[in-house]
This record gives structure tokens, C-alpha cells and sequence, in this order.
């Protein structure tokens, strides 16, 4: 038996495997599909299935003991770890990640019968019973999400600007194969832009920022300088993401990650929880540099990166990822727009006067007007109402949800979070950049401990002040 402190962490076989996209495949190179399409859609860990689990109590041999009930039930298993439990700290907890195979549901009987406790978290869960929706537990498991995209950015639709120009599409497939292979832990790709492409940022950034200084919020207003100094803003250049995932890293933690193509909800807000952002680093056809059917680097940096610096930005941010863990399906939907309204298209009040924090609406000359105009339908940002409000995506919003401020729009996020059905609560921990599933009373103790001791820095530094 190991030492309470060992763990170890096993990359099993993949033999045996049952996944149609695999065959004949290279693990890490996208799928060439019938008809040209450059495609990679969900692969192996779409189907597996993680079960943690603790065994009743510390004895010789138990993990060869558990692993031989998978053995028996025919189940192949591609990971397996072992770590001291959080839940029940005298006990080990051990995860395996279970392939599509044998009699699964024999085997998680039989786990079951013999453990303190099991949870069975998968991709596929739908309406299983007991089941939590697999959600990325460390930073790096975001990784998997590569693997995970709904479009492969090469993709075009017919009516895509740059549908009919081989040149642009060759481009787009490389930078989809930048992001693609990009893992947790890497430099962010540099990417040598051409003067084409530089021009057309050029255009829209000349257009947004005379805008800027009376539509856009302050907080806004307060980075866009700072970007400007420190990551290459500028008419002539446009920004790596890698300085610019720095600059806000030391601002508030959020960092930037590149994406292939089109992340589900569930998988981009996800990413959200961990103060990750998926970016895409492509830009827009040269055809038409003030319209993009699709997020490109001018929406990402323009409009998104400045919010992620200040810090109740990241916050609300991070609790609708935080929120968005493990949650069922319709409510998946409902973060996502309630992500729609606020992240994307919000606005908020001035001094009495209307701006805009929603990065659809910073990245967009003619929205960014059309939304501070009067014309359309405004309300107040309320998560229970906001999050069954139906939008268009490809015309101008006839209704904008209000934040009174992102402090309020957090605490309403935190409030709304409570409601959602999940057996847990989760804790995003910095130190080790993983989500703390909270459902045992030693966890919330040390919690507890924790708190205690901010307090108490609190309590000393005003005394000091
Ligand atoms: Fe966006």
C-alpha cells in the first residue's frame, strides 16, 4: 500500500477502444472529413465515464482490489489516480476514467457496494440517474476541450465572406491547427500576421475607438491605455494573445487559451470557472472588415480583453463559469444568456447615462450606437428573468439588460447559482488551479479555517490603518 502522501497517476492502455473517429487516426491530428471539411468532432473522452470513489478503509492491496471488479465487468480504463480524500481525510479516493466497454453498470454496482462513496460524473450522462455532467476538475483537463469542438475553425458556411477564397481558408485552417495542438502550459502562439490582415484591424480599430470614449463604461476606458502601452495596441500592429493573456493575468488572474473552432456552452464557460477565456486569433475577411458572422481577434481584444483586467469583471465572470459546473442541461442555456446579456451585450448606467460593457457590442461600430440610442427595449439585469429571454444572433438586440454595477450583477450571479440543482457546492482554488467540489463537512471545515484566518489579516490591517 502507498504512503498517504504518494499518489500516482497511470495512463492505461487505450486498447480496445470503442470510438469510429479514432480508427486509423493519429491522436492529435483533425479528421479529414468526406467532402473537404477539416473537421474534429468529440472523440474518446466524449464517452467515458469518471467514477471517484473511496473504499471503505485503508487496506493492502485495495486498489489492485477495485480495479479487478473493472477486470471482471470487462471495462477498459484509460486513467487512473489515487489521492488522499477531501471528503474523509483518514481515506484514499481513487478516480478512474472508464472507456465505453463491458458491463459499466455492473461494475459501478459493485464499486458502489463497496465504497464510502461514489460519484459518477460523464459526458454522456443525460438521464442517468445519480449522475453529475463531467465538468474539467484542473486547469489542465481543459485541454480536453480541443478535442471537444462542436466546428473545426477551417469550417465555412456558404454565406462566410470568405467561403469562396481558397487563400483565406487555408489561412483559417492554420490557425485552427495552432489552437488545436496548443496544450495547458505553452506559450501562446505567435502569429505573424500579414499586411492584409493588419490593414483590416486597422479599419475597425480607427472606426470603434472614436467611439469609445462616450459609448463605451469606464472600466473600459480606465484598460484600454494600459493596453495600448503594454501589448501593441495600435492602429499598425495587431496584439499577440500571449502579451495580451499576460497583462491580464497580472491584472486579475483571467487568462486567455486559443480555440480551434466552436466550444459547446458547457465547455466555454466551463473554461470561465478557471478565469480562462477561449479566444480565437483569426481575423475577419478582408472583404468586409466591419462585419464577422462569427467571434474573430478584433471582437476578442477589443471587445472582451479590457473587462477581463478589472477585477469585479473577472468575478461576475468567473461565477457564471463557476455556476455553469456540473449544472443540467436547461441550465446551461440559461448561463449562457444570462453570459449573452451581460459579457456579451450588457449595458449599464453612468452617471444617468447609458454604456456599454458587452463585448458584441464594443467590437461593433454600428451596434455600439444603435444600443446607446433609445431604440430598443431596456431592463434590468435579473438573472431569474434575463436567463429565459430569447435573442437573435444575427441582427441588432431588441432588448439590452441594465447592470446596475458588476458588484450588484455578481452578487445576483452568486444568488442565482444557489437555485440550480447540483448535490454540491464548488470553490475555484487558485493555489492549485482546480474546482473543489464541496459536499463533506471536513471540506467546508477547512473552509471555514480558512476564512478565519483572512479575517484575521483583515481585522489586523485595518487596526493598522
Ligand atoms: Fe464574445
Amino acid at each position: 500500500m502507498m504512503s498517504k502522501t504518494e499518489n500516482i497517476s497511470i495512463t492505461a492502455s487505450r486498447e480496445g477502444l470503442d470510438d469510429d473517429n479514432l480508427t486509423g487516426t493519429p491522436p492529435d491530428i483533425p479528421k479529414l472529413m468526406p467532402g473537404g471539411n477539416y473537421i474534429k468532432i468529440g472523440r474518446d473522452s466524449a464517452k467515458s465515464t469518471y467514477l471517484l470513489f473511496a473504499p471503505p478503509e485503508e487496506e493492502v492491496g485495495i486498489l489492485a482490489k477495485s480495479l479487478n471488479t473493472f477486470k471482471k465487468h470487462g471495462v477498459n480504463l484509460l486513467h487512473i489516480e489515487s489521492r488522499p480524500s477531501t471528503k474523509m481525510p483518514d481515506l484514499y479516493e481513487f478516480m478512474v476514467e472508464c472507456a465505453p466497454s463491458g458491463n459499466l453498470g455492473g461494475a459501478i454496482e459493485d464499486i458502489r457496494g463497496n465504497s464510502q462513496y461514489l460519484q459518477i460524473i460523464s459526458r454522456d450522462y443525460k438521464d442517468n440517474k445519480d449522475t453529475v455532467p463531467w465538468f474539467p476538475r484542473r486547469i489542465r483537463d481543459l485541454d480536453r476541450f480541443a478535442n471537444q469542438i462542436l466546428s473545426y475553425g477551417a469550417e465555412l458556411d456558404s454565406d462566410h465572406p470568405g467561403f469562396t477564397d481558397p487563400v483565406y481558408r487555408e489561412r483559417r485552417k492554420y490557425f485552427a491547427d495552432l489552437a488545436y495542438n496548443y496544450k495547458h502550459g505553452q506559450k501562446l502562439p505567435h502569429v505573424d500576421y500579414t499586411k492584409e490582415e493588419t490593414e483590416t484591424w486597422g479599419k475597425v480599430f480607427r472606426q470603434l475607438k472614436t467611439l469609445y470614449s462616450t459609448h463605451a463604461c469606464k472600466e473600459h476606458n480606465h484598460v484600454f491605455p494600459l493596453l495600448e502601452e503594454n501589448c501593441g495596441y495600435r492602429e499598425d500592429n495587431i496584439p499577440q494573445l500571449e502579451d495580451v493573456s499576460n497583462f491580464l493575468k497580472d491584472c486579475t488572474g483571467f487568462t486567455l487559451r486559443p480555440v480551434a473552432g466552436l466550444l459547446s456552452s458547457r465547455d466555454f464557460l466551463a473554461g470561465l470557472a478557471f478565469r480562462v477565456f477561449h479566444s480565437t486569433q483569426y481575423i475577419r475577411h478582408p472583404s468586409k472588415p466591419y462585419y464577422t458572422p462569427e467571434p474573430d481577434v478584433c471582437h476578442e481584444l477589443l471587445g472582451h480583453a479590457p473587462l477581463f483586467a478589472d477585477p469585479e469583471f473577472a468575478q461576475f465572470s468567473q461565477e457564471i463559469g463557476l455556476a455553469s459546473l456540473g449544472a443540467p442541461d436547461d441550465y446551461i442555456e440559461k448561463l449562457a444568456t444570462c453570459f449573452w446579456f451581460t459579457v456579451e451585450f450588457g449595458l449599464c448606467q453612468e452617471g444617468g447615462k447609458l454604456k456599454a460593457f458587452g463585448a458584441g457590442l464594443l467590437s461593433s461600430y454600428g451596434e455600439l450606437q444603435y444600443a446607446l440610442a433609445g431604440k430598443s427595449e431596456y431592463r434590468p439585469f435579473e438573472p431569474v428573468k434575463t436567463a429565459v429571454q430569447k435573442y437573435p444572433i444575427t441582427e441588432y438586440q431588441p432588448v439590452y439588460y441594465i447592470a446596475e454595477s458588476f458588484e450588484d450583477a455578481k452578487e445576483k450571479m452568486i444568488k442565482y447559482a444557489a437555485t440550480i440543482p447540483r448535490p454540491f457546492g464548488v470553490r475555484y482554488n487558485a493555489y492549485t488551479q482546480s474546482i473543489e467540489v464541496l459536499d463533506s463537512k471536513p471540506q467546508i471545515q477547512r473552509l471555514v479555517s480558512n476564512i478565519g484566518s483572512e479575517m484575521s489579516i483583515l481585522i489586523d490591517s485595518l487596526k493598522k490603518l
